[in-house]
């Protein structure tokens, strides 16, 4: 995949490490970042060799520090709402994704940055990462979908404290009220999302990818809907040889061998 502006990518046993390279703004995202990830996601969407993605910041102090704030200053409203919805799009692409896709925030995940983490389905942060939407402090409202994310995440009260105050939390605390999933030591932070991605690799890739439409669709819609939702996914998958693989090795007591059809 790639070469992709600001962005390195590498890819090996069906897993595509991505990661966020602009060290000396804190990798912070302009409009070729932004537009580079889109690609990076579209082409990892397609491409049948990487099976899920890893997503991370380069140098040991930041995740993604968030917009770019000297291109977004002096936006019109016209030129505003644009931006926004061309990062939405990028971010929806990810969380959309029918591959798992983890966020390995090893440092500052602000503004952006924490709106990225939160587009990809599993967060894990490193004890020195500290997360935020600080865009209130510079006089802004975020606009890649932090006040719609955080709140389903967290829930309204820990969201609205985190946006109206703009502060960042720490690692644990952004445990504790359900923003990340694990917190590693940093030397052990790409090792633990790595050894997550295998966990989930280990199981049917169709049934990973239904399953991640079940809950992407699902979630927002009604529970009834979303209940005749999932029996749609349910069925679909009942009827691959995948299915037919898990139950038999099973039976066997032996360790399925999926082909993801
Ligand atoms: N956009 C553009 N540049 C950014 C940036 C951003 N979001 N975040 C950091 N940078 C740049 C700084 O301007 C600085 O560049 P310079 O060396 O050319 O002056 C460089 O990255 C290093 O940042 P610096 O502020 O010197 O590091 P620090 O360790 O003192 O502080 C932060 C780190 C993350 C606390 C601080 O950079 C910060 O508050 N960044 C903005 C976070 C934010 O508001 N994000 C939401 C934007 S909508």
């Amino acid at each position: 995949m790639g070469p992709y502006a600001n962005l390195l990518c590498e890819a090996d046993d069906c897993l595509a490490v991505v990661t966020v390279n602009r060290p000396a703004k804190l990798n912070a995202l302009n409009r070729a970042t932004i537009d580079a990830l889109d690609s990076c996601f579209r082409d990892a969407a397609q491409n049948p060799s990487v099976q899920a993605v890893i997503v991370t910041g380069s140098g040991g102090k930041s995740f993604v520090a968030g917009a770019d704030i000297e291109e977004v200053s002096g936006f019109t409203a016209l030129e505003g709402r644009e931006w926004g919805l061309h990062g939405q799009a990028m971010l929806r692409r990810i969380e959309t994704m029918e591959k798992p896709v983890i966020a390995a925030i090893n440092g500052y995940a602000l503004g952006g940055g924490l709106e990225l983490a939160m587009a990809c389905h599993i967060r894990i942060a490193s004890t020195r990462a500290r997360l935020g939407q600080p865009e209130l402090k510079l006089g802004i409202v975020p606009g890649f979908g932090g006040t719609q994310r955080l709140p389903r995440l967290v829930g309204k009260g820990h969201a609205l404290e985190m946006l109206l105050t703009g502060d960042p939390v720490s690692a644990e605390k952004a445990m504790a009220i359900g923003l990340v999933n694990q917190i590693a030591e940093p030397e052990h932070l790409l090792g633990a999302a790595r050894s997550l991605a295998s966990r989930i690799l280990r199981n049917g890739p169709l049934a990973v990818a239904l399953t991640l439409q079940a809950v992407n669709r699902g979630f927002e819609m009604p529970l009834a809907e979303a209940l005749e939702w999932e029996v749609s996914q349910y069925a679909l998958s009942c009827a691959t040889e995948d299915v037919r693989e898990g139950t038999r090795a099973f039976l066997e007591k032996r360790k399925p061998r999926f082909r993801g059809r």
